[in-house]
């Protein structure tokens, strides 16, 4: 399979690449930093989020939660219409996409709770994030849905630019990515400190 194909475009001295051949999913808990990495990869791969998807789309939202102040997204219809994209699908849904290799960011949830307080998320919606946080909520249905092909980076100690640097290693070498292979990151005994 091949990952990377060099495009020979030369951009201020530099080479620019993308990924042509692979449907990569960006997912995470909201708040472990998808968008900010994804504003950092758009400057070597093609990235698309899917609340941009949506937007240019409307006929892709089911409807509005308006308890959540969310939209619901049609997700057998996001499938359909990504089936053939090649490149990063960025948002906590773009698992469910048939994707080639799956990256989930990670947050240690006390962590997460400070970075959705940013964001005027509801006590909530935050409380719903970080326990999702908590019991690896993602990381299970990718594993389950993507078995071997689930990767997973904790960017709690790490700055955006970190995470994006290790994020690129992953998409480009078979070797780097084993060790982020996902299954390892557990923070399920905060939970004990909740209760
Ligand atoms: N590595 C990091 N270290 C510290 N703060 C971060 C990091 N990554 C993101 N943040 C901050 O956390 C907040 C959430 O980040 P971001 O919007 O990128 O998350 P997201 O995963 O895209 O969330 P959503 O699913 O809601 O779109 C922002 O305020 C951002 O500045
Ligand atoms: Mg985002």
């Amino acid at each position: 399979m091949q990952i990377l194909r060099e495009r020979h475009i030369s951009r201020g001295g530099h080479r620019k690449y993308s990924v042509i051949d692979m449907l990569i999913a960006l997912t995470g808990t909201p708040g472990t930093g998808k968008t900010s990495v994804a504003k950092i990869l758009k400057k070597k791969y093609r990235v698309v989020e899917i609340s941009e998807i949506v937007k240019k789309d409307p006929s892709l939202i089911l409807y509005r939660d308006e308890k959540r102040n969310s939209l619901v997204v049609d997700i057998d219809k996001l499938r359909e219409k990504m089936s053939s994209y090649d490149g990063i699908v960025v948002g906590h849904l773009s698992h469910h996409l048939p994707a080639d290799l799956v990256i989930v960011l990670r947050t240690h949830p006390e962590i997460l709770r400070k970075r959705l307080s940013t964001k005027n998320y509801s006590e909530e919606k935050i409380r719903e994030n970080i326990e999702a946080e908590a019991i690896s909520l993602i990381t299970s249905e990718c594993m389950e849905m993507h078995t071997g092909r689930t990767y997973e980076v904790d960017t709690t100690e790490k700055t955006p630019e970190e995470v994006a640097e290790i994020v690129m290693k992953i998409i480009e070498d078979k070797e780097f990515r084993k060790n982020y292979v996902a299954g390892k990151i557990d923070y399920t005994e905060v939970v004990l400190n909740w209760y």
